[in-house]
């Protein structure tokens, strides 16, 4: 009996691998084996072998890929998300298709390097859009930015693009301290330190967020941290590790993190949106990334945001589910952070806790990688779906053909896959089986100032929904502030241009409305109450051509800033700008440091020579030494020209906000015998900052430096709210 069982067995196999057999026949002769004599057995046998082996045979020597068996063309539709074809061997047979439940569940996609990989996000990326669902994308090369000139509405947005302050913006419905546990978790576990967070940390955060009446960012934090001594020696190591660990995130990402607010995360998982990470070091990078995976996560676990009965692709499930991308997904979730310390002994890395729930969130990984075994445990225990492509490496082979549920014989396949071609499985649903994935032509390669401008209208909108939020949220600081204490009487636009100056030194009048979208007749009235109340400085001055109206704030207003709990790093900043020698004086110095840093000098503005004369901007690119002094009034020449005489700079640049004073001062200097004239050079200020402008557009640079033209870079230097805008090292 068991020699026909084997036959059987045999036969079903090879029948379950090529196509186009009469199966329902070849069955039903199976069947009448068992009952047959030894002569119509025989017969029976043979008829089989001819209908099978010969094009089985055939079948698998034309074929360079493996013959697994394969599911059927009504198995293989699922709920239409059509991901690759079915194939037997070289036979291209169905389109394969996933199901909701299947998107929920993870996919883990792994080949090595140029093997597809990225090719297949782009074939579901056009389905996604086909069938109308969202999905957030983290980029590490710039691969995906030719979707968003493909399809109109993908938007690329690059990392320092983004505004998140990581303590403030806390998921709704969240209590922000276990918010605050989360956020340092992922910075402990992200920058690869053996510790988790200290409870004295938090304790830190709190009281900032206290004393700031509940404002906070990571920069305060790190000050904060940075001047406190603990009387405990432990608690001290633990404050320095921890500095260090906020210093490196700070540093990469300080626009990014030190804002009021930020961005609504939940925006982000609601569109079609790639972000570029590229060239964020990855430790930082999966910090950001992680924070907001996270936000969202539990703000849908906060809000109930689930799906509540099994469903296709309806619109409940369209409206609420996200695909998350992560290609290169060792750098996002790299497995070290599970084998760490902090992992072992007290807390797993919050991403393992997405993985493993993240379907309840209507929330679903696509996980491509060469490395499998950098990509985290918890990712890979809940992927469904599994897609292997070519594998050179034994181990990984063996690894990877027994997830899938290859037998020990077919595990070599996996070395001679093809581009394009996989062995698939989902759980629950199919056999390993061929897979193969169209090539798609990539597109040209974009220009930053054409992905910039694409992705425009998306920035816009979230910028307007911030600038609503941040304005609330100050207003609000007002309002419970003036409870306590007397505080001007101002209209919601005074307290709002007040504090928008505060963040936004260098900001001239027009861009001030335009921020604010504000009228210029009511711009009017409440600059002249800000005026009347002494909290604000008129600064008009000419930038190019013509005159420009800048703001500066009185020593009153940075009072009341304080009083407020606004940082008292950029306070102190203010100081500095609008003290000795002036707003203007401070304002051309910013400018031309801007601009020397984008040609790659480094620079330090008020800088101490040795023998303790100051030069307003001393700037050094491979050895050559430059000085620039701002006059706006005197007429001490004689004085500047001795640092190049005593050889303390290479250059000497003197620069006059009026023709006057510098023709004065031009004369001066060539009735000036023995200094090294040729090394000075003396002009207007506007149009020494037009000769930088000039070098800067070169022609080779066009296009990339978008903004920096003019004057102040306007979208950079707004964001930035450090109070270290001066010395840019
Ligand atoms: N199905 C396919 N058939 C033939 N060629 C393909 C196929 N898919 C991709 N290719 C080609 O292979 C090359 C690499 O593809 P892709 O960038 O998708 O690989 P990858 O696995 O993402 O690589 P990496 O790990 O380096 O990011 C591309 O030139 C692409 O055109
Ligand atoms: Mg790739």
């Amino acid at each position: 009996m068991s020699e026909i069982d084997d036959f059987r067995q045999e036969i079903m196999d090879k029948v379950s691998k090529i196509p186009g057999l009469p199966r329902g026949y070849i069955d039903t002769l199976l069947r009448m084996l068992p009952y047959a004599n030894e002569r119509r057995r025989k017969k029976l046998v043979d008829k089989i072998k001819r209908l099978v082996e010969t094009k089985f045979n055939e079948h698998s020597m034309r074929s360079k890929n493996p013959l697994l068996s394969f599911p059927s063309k009504e198995d293989a539709v699922g709920d239409g998300v059509i991901i690759g074809y079915v194939c037997s061997g070289d036979r291209v047979l169905h389109p394969f298709g996933l199901t909701t439940e299947n998107l929920r569940e993870n996919e883990f996609v792994v080949a090595r390097s140029g093997h597809g990989k990225t090719t297949m996000v782009f074939n579901l990326v056009d389905q996604l859009i086909q069938h109308e669902i969202c999905f957030l994308s983290f980029d590490w090369k710039q691969d995906y930015r030719t979707l968003a000139k493909k399809y109109d509405d993908v938007y690329v947005i690059r990392w320092h693009e983004l505004a998140y302050n990581v303590l403030i913006n806390c998921p709704e419905g969240m209590d922000i301290k276990l918010w605050w546990r989360i956020v340092l978790d992922i910075a402990a576990h992200s920058q690869g330190l053996l510790m988790a967070t200290p409870a004295h940390i938090l304790r830190v955060i709190e009281e900032l967020y206290e004393h700031n009446k509940g404002q906070v960012t990571f920069r305060e934090l790190e000050n904060h941290l940075k001047s406190q001594h603990s009387e405990s020696r432990k608690e001290n190591e633990y404050s320095a590790i921890a500095e260090n660990r906020i210093f490196n995130i700070n540093q990469a990402l300080d626009k990014v993190i030190n804002v009021k607010y930020g961005f609504e995360i939940k925006d982000l998982f609601r569109k079609r949106i790639i972000i570029e990470m590229f060239p964020l070091d990855f430790s930082v990078a999966s910090f950001l990334i992680q924070t907001i995976i996270m936000h969202e996560f539990y703000r849908r676990l906060y809000n109930q945001v689930r799906l509540n009965r099994k469903s296709t692709l309806d619109s409940e499930f369209k409206s609420k589910f996200c695909k998350i991308i992560m290609d290169e997904a060792h750098l996002t979730q790299y497995s070290g952070q599970e084998r760490s310390l902090v992992s072992t002994e007290l807390s797993l890395p919050p991403l393992a806790t997405f993985f493993s729930q993240s379907r309840e969130m209507m929330l679903g990984t696509f996980a491509l990688t060469q490395f499998p075994h950098l990509v985290m445990d918890a990712f890979k225990d809940n992927a469904g779906t599994m897609i292997v492509g070519n594998i050179v490496e034994t181990d990984q082979q063996r690894d990877l053909s027994s997830s899938l549920g290859l037998d020990r014989d077919s595990e070599k396949i996996l070395g001679k896959l093809e581009k394009g071609t996989w062995i698939a499985r989902v759980a629950g649903r199919t056999k390993p089986f061929v897979l193969k994935t169209p090539d798609i032509k990539k597109g040209d390669l974009l220009a930053d100032a054409d992905v910039l401008q694409r992705s425009r209208p998306l920035i816009t909108a979230l910028d307007m929904k911030r600038q609503e939020i941040e304005s609330r949220m100050f207003m609000v600081q007002v309002e419970k502030k003036s409870e306590e204490v007397h505080l001007p009487d101002l209209t919601k636009e005074g307290w709002l241009l007040l504090d928008y100056v505060f963040f936004h030194e260098w900001s001239y009048q027009q861009q001030i409305t335009e921020a604010l979208g504000i009228s210029d007749r009511k711009f009017a009235k409440v600059k002249q109450d800000l005026l009347d109340k002494n909290l604000i400085r008129i600064q008009k001055f000419p930038v190019k051509v013509h005159d420009r109206i800048h703001f500066s704030l009185t020593p009153n207003a940075l009072e009341i800033m304080k009083i407020l709990g606004r940082p008292a790093q950029r306070i102190g900043y203010w100081k500095w700008i609008s003290g000795v020698p002036g707003y203007e004086h401070h304002y051309w110095l910013n400018v031309l440091r801007v601009k020397h840093k984008i040609l790659g000098w480094n620079g330090r503005v008020e800088y101490d020579l040795k023998d303790g004369r100051r030069v307003d901007l001393y700037e050094e690119l491979n050895g050559h030494r430059k000085a620039v002094e701002i006059e706006l009034s005197t007429k001490d020449v004689e004085n500047k020209v001795r640092v190049l005489t005593d050889r303390e700079v290479d250059d000497l640049v003197l620069l006059y906000r009026e023709e006057s004073t510098f023709q004065f001062a031009r004369s001066k200097l060539e009735r000036m015998e023995n200094i090294p004239k040729e090394k000075i050079w003396i002009g207007l200020i506007r149009d020494y900052v037009e000769l930088l402008d000039n070098v800067i557009k070169g022609p080779e640079k066009s296009g990339n430096i978008e903004g920096t033209g003019s004057t102040v870079p306007d979208h950079e230097q707004n964001r930035k709210d450090n109070g270290n805008n001066g010395v840019i090292g």
